[in-house]
């Protein structure tokens, strides 16, 4: 982490620490009305937020991105993404007004400003050529000009771990991490601009704390080799097959969009090692990569009787034939070892951001469909963090709602709030926020 932090080593860093311009958590003062973008994890989502100080009205449509544009070119996403706004937008008969735009991208970024955001590379099941690098606010304000007549305008891009933190910390003044649990996993928190040597914002004239959220991108831990000494055959496998190969080497081993893999990769083994399901037919889904997903792993472990009635659908799914009593006790201990593990390492990631804040009493955000729906996976991370922090540092895991729209909301409100504080620019080309904007409300 301190080499993502630091100037002279960021470059070859793992752990890139990207700071973000959001500054100051909000104080619930926000207001206005919103739409919200939500990109990057298995749906993508359209978001109308009306914000009232603590009241907070939500409306939402989910639309699928279908995986050739996943693997397609940038143009078609953007393309796609407006597309679906536009209908959005026409839907709810606001062709007529002007909304402000957060956008929750959840994918590395050297932020520029506000809304100014290069993509460092794709990560999850994304590869769109030629957005490496680019500034996809840029891109998705073109695609708006080319597909639709709506006027909405970006004012800030966020990574879904900020979006959770700041909707946390809306109600919450001890939250001061974010953490996703979700197709990915990453995690955000508050950081002091002297320790920050990447920040080369001039920020003489504005009266924010010295401070501002580091998106640490920490499933990329382990890309240099450091994480090999417990890696196993079954992840370097999966990473084989991955479309990242070598990339994300933590997140792998953590996240919802892998670990049934690596469920289905031990079972598959113990299956032609004839020590599990004896007669199984390998024309079963289990043989079939990608096919086991991680909701089956958080079923099968909310079995908690010897009736197995959940590892058995699970089983049936697959088409798994003649299975034992046996054979689902030795499912669900798969499931158990392999989801510990991405527990732990989670915790561990956690415990080490608390301990380097070292407060008293700290509140972690938690949003995630891993974290939401797995039966043990907050205990567990409970038990770990708790050996691993500091002795009388207390903390909170708490399950946050709905962070990437909510927060994306709130960080384009107060983006708003501050822009009406500044003279406008008498430049036309610079209807964005310029490169020094950054969020700050508590202050
Ligand atoms: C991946 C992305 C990161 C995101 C996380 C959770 O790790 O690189 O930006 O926050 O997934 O969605």
């Amino acid at each position: 982490m301190n080499n993502g932090l630091k100037g002279q080593s960021h470059h070859v860093a793992d752990i890139k620490m990207f700071p973000t311009f959001v500054r100051s958590l909000p104080d619930g003062s926000e207001n206005g009305e919103f739409l919200a973008l939500d990109l990057g994890g298995t749906n993508f989502r359209v978001l109308l937020v009306r914000l009232q100080g603590h009241e907070i009205d939500i409306q939402s449509k989910t639309y699928l991105i279908p995986q050739r544009i996943m693997l397609g070119t940038g143009t078609q996403l953007f393309d796609h993404i407006a597309d679906c706004i536009g209908k959005f937008v026409s839907e709810h008969d606001l062709l007529n007004h002007s909304l402000p735009l957060g956008f929750t991208f959840s994918f590395p970024c050297q932020q520029e400003g506000l809304a100014k955001a290069r993509l460092s590379k794709w990560t999850k099941g994304f590869r769109c050529e030629g957005v490496v690098g680019e500034d996809i606010c840029e891109l998705l304000q073109e695609a708006l000009k080319r597909r639709t007549n709506c006027k909405v305008e970006i004012v800030a891009v966020v990574n879904d771990a900020v979006g959770t933190l700041m909707s946390a910390a809306h109600v919450d003044r001890n939250c001061e991490i974010g953490l996703i649990l979700g197709t990915g996993c990453n995690a955000c928190y508050m950081e002091y601009l002297d320790n920050v040597g990447t920040w080369k914002h001039d920020d003489e004239k504005d009266h924010h704390p010295r401070q501002v959220i580091i998106n640490t991108e920490w499933g990329a831990f382990g890309d240099n080799g450091c994480l090999e000494f417990t890696r196993t055959e079954y992840d370097r496998e999966l990473d084989t097959f991955s479309i990242n190969p070598g990339k994300q080497v933590m997140e792998k081993m953590i996240s919802g969009m892998y670990m049934g893999e690596i469920v289905r990769l031990v079972l598959e083994r113990l299956a032609n090692e004839g020590l599990l399901f004896r007669s199984v037919d390998h024309e079963s889904a289990l043989f079939e990569r990608g096919r086991f997903y991680t909701k089956y792993v958080s079923e099968i472990e909310s079995d908690t009787d010897e009736f197995f009635r959940h590892t058995k659908q699970v089983l049936d799914e697959l088409q798994v034939e003649n299975y034992t009593t046996e054979d689902c006790k030795i499912v669900k201990y798969v499931c158990t070892l392999i989801s510990a593990r991405a527990a732990f390492l989670a915790a561990a990631g956690l415990a080490t951001l608390i301990n380097r804040l070292n407060k008293q009493d700290m509140t972690i955000a938690v949003d995630g469909s891993l974290y939401r729906f797995h039966p043990r996976f907050h205990n567990l991370m409970c038990l770990k963090i708790k050996e691993l922090v500091k002795p009388g540092l207390k903390f909170k895991l708490s399950l946050s709602h709905d962070g990437s729209g909510k927060g994306a909301a709130l960080t384009a409100a107060v983006s708003l709030r501050l822009r009406s504080l500044k003279p406008l620019p008498t430049d036309s080309s610079q209807h964005s926020l310029t490169t020094q904007e950054t969020v700050s409300v508590r202050a």
